[in-house]
């Protein structure tokens, strides 16, 4: 039965007693701080010298939480979800830039697995959604080394009510969803699960997927590059990732890290 969501602390031995098996085989490692700057910083410190994948860095509070495009992540104390893990992928794995829209997929499947059921949606390249309110966010960050790319996948998730009037928390989606430290595992065996998946079939496993969940198809859009705006609408997104915009008649492509998009 699920317990309701508490301001329970996050517990090492409580996440792992959720995991399959089969993710505690990737699972290599398990930190989890009350206080820390960035996960995402701390694992990309770590990969440089512990080429490891499948560590996994939880904290209470983030001093420096990083979200994309350079903006701040607030991360206030046992608020939240602040997860990053880092991965390793074989130098021949294709097509790394789609691979944040495929985590959106697995983030929206484990929060659908702690009972968030109808109403999630992703808005391109890979934020999460609910009733046009922003629910989760994805940092991914690499470097390259010799024999592999080095991954981390930061992952934010609100749980308590959001200020921001455009944020969403989950208890404001549901008063009787699970604990921190399930939503936690949910999240760690979606992605220990998926990504070797990624890894053998790249985008093209998740796109149906992600198609379903899709915000902004059919909608009037506007495209920020640099200092230049356009308007279109948005048709889809392909097999590699890409966002698919009619703009004046023609079919424009749009690469993910390339460009902002809002609902116009
Ligand atoms: C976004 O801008 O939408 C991405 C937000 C990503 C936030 C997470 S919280 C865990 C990890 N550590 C960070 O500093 N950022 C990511």
């Amino acid at each position: 039965m699920s317990k309701p969501l508490s301001v329970e602390g996050l517990n090492k031995e409580a996440i792992l007693t959720y995991l399959s098996s089969e993710a505690m085989r990737k699972l290599t490692r398990l930190d989890i701080f009350e206080r820390i700057d960035s996960t995402n910083t701390y694992l990309l410190q770590q990969a440089k010298n512990h080429p490891s994948a499948g560590w996994v860095c939880l904290a209470e509070e983030q001093t420096n939480g990083r979200g994309r495009n350079g903006k701040v992540w607030l991360s206030p104390k046992k608020s939240n979800i602040y997860c990053s893990l880092l991965w390793q992928f074989p130098k021949t794995t294709q097509d790394l830039s789609s691979l944040s829209l495929a985590v959106g997929v697995m983030v929206v499947k484990a929060l659908e697995r702690a009972g968030i059921g109808q109403g999630l949606q992703l808005k391109w390249p890979n934020d999460v959604y609910y009733a046009d309110r922003k629910l989760a966010g994805i940092l991914i960050e690499g470097i390259f080394q010799p024999k592999t790319y080095a991954v981390v996948i930061g992952v934010g998730i609100n749980v308590e009510p959001v200020s921001l009037q455009s944020a969403i928390g989950l208890k404001e989606i549901t008063k009787d969803v699970i604990s921190r430290n399930q939503l936690a595992a949910y999240l760690i065996e979606e992605l220990c699960q998926s990504l070797p998946q990624f890894e053998a079939q790249g985008f093209s496993a998740f796109k149906d997927q992600w198609q379903q969940l899709d915000m902004l198809s059919g909608n009037l859009i506007t495209i920020t590059q640099r200092e230049a705006s356009l308007t279109g609408t948005a048709l889809f997104v392909n097999q590699h990732g890409e966002l698919v915009v009619d703009v004046e008649g023609k079919e424009r492509v749009f690469q993910c890290g390339e460009v902002s998009v809002r609902v116009a």
